[in-house]
């Protein structure tokens, strides 16, 4: 099917280490006549983390969900390590991508929500392992040594045979970070991973991706914890009714914001 995107000026881009891990331009999503984003322009670098802050309902989590194709743009391009998410393009038109090759490009991508929706029924181990040997097809005795690995990663070596209900919230988002790793992704997209914890929680999944970002991992957070966006983010992007008002530097954005909608914004919550 082609798609509502029509075909702009931009080249498609061969995969390359030195092309950005995440690029969107101009991108558009609407619900009906509701336009949700209104002309996203972003990069992240590899190994550089990007924090989204902005008010509710201003697009911050539609736009995850476009960059791992949850949600289809319906126009500009989004490219995640130099592929074009959810299309082909050939003889100058985007063809949208069979259902089959849009979720094996989704699998290099991990995403971690507010409510860590792990699998309720099933242990600590078997959350982590589930996708590996059933998607990846990797050997168990694989998937079970890689995942115990992640576990002690996350500080929860010794929670592999619980279920997620005897987890506190904190110990859940985490379980949910190493299943997400398990899959061995390029990039990382946190929808305000924090959000939904006790305080005295946060701190401990904040640690998680603080290594994480540490070891050189591509990530997208949406997030208010701005102690974490001045400390870890690269670049930090308040995004307001669909665009973004203002990115750049963390501590420049926080400490000298340019316009008086990003003020406002963090006059509400700093
Ligand atoms: N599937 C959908 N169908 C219709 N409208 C939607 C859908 N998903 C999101 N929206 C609308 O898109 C807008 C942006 O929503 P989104 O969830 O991206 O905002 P957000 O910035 O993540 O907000 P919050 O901080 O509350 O999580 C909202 O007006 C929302 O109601
Ligand atoms: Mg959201």
């Amino acid at each position: 099917m082609s798609a509502a995107i029509g075909p702009d000026s931009t080249d498609s881009i061969a995969t390359d280490p030195s092309a950005p891990m995440v690029r969107a331009d101009r991108v558009c999503k609407n619900f009906g006549s509701l336009q949700v984003l209104k002309g996203i322009s972003l990069e992240v670098k590899r190994g550089e983390v990007l924090c989204l802050i902005g008010p509710s309902g201003s697009g911050k989590s539609t736009f995850l969900r476009c960059i791992n194709h949850l949600e289809v743009v319906n126009a500009g391009r989004l490219y995640v390590d130099g592929d074009l998410v959810g299309y082909r393009e050939a003889n100058g038109k985007l063809y949208e991508l069979h259902p089959r090759e849009a979720a094996k490009q989704r699998r290099d991508i991990g995403m971690v929500f507010q409510h860590f929706n792990l699998f309720p029924h099933r242990t600590v181990l078997e959350n982590v392992i589930e996708a590996p040997t059933q998607v990846k097809k990797i050997r168990k005795a694989d998937a079970v040594a890689r995942a115990e690995e992640l576990l002690a990663r996350v500080g929860l070596a010794d929670k592999a045979d619980s279920y997620p209900a005897q987890l506190s919230g904190g110990q859940q988002q985490r379980v949910a970070i190493a299943r997400a790793l398990a899959m061995d992704p390029k990039l990382m997209l946190f929808d305000e991973p924090t959000s939904a914890l006790d305080p005295e929680l946060v701190g401990e999944v904040l640690g998680v991706m603080r290594e994480l970002a540490a070891s050189g991992m591509t990530m997208v957070v949406v997030t208010h914890e701005m102690g974490f966006a001045r400390e870890v983010a690269d670049q930090l992007a308040f995004m307001d009714g669909g665009v973004v008002v203002e990115a750049g530097d963390p501590r420049e954005v926080l400490a000298n914001p340019q316009h008086d909608r990003t003020k406002a914004f963090l006059s509400r919550i700093l």
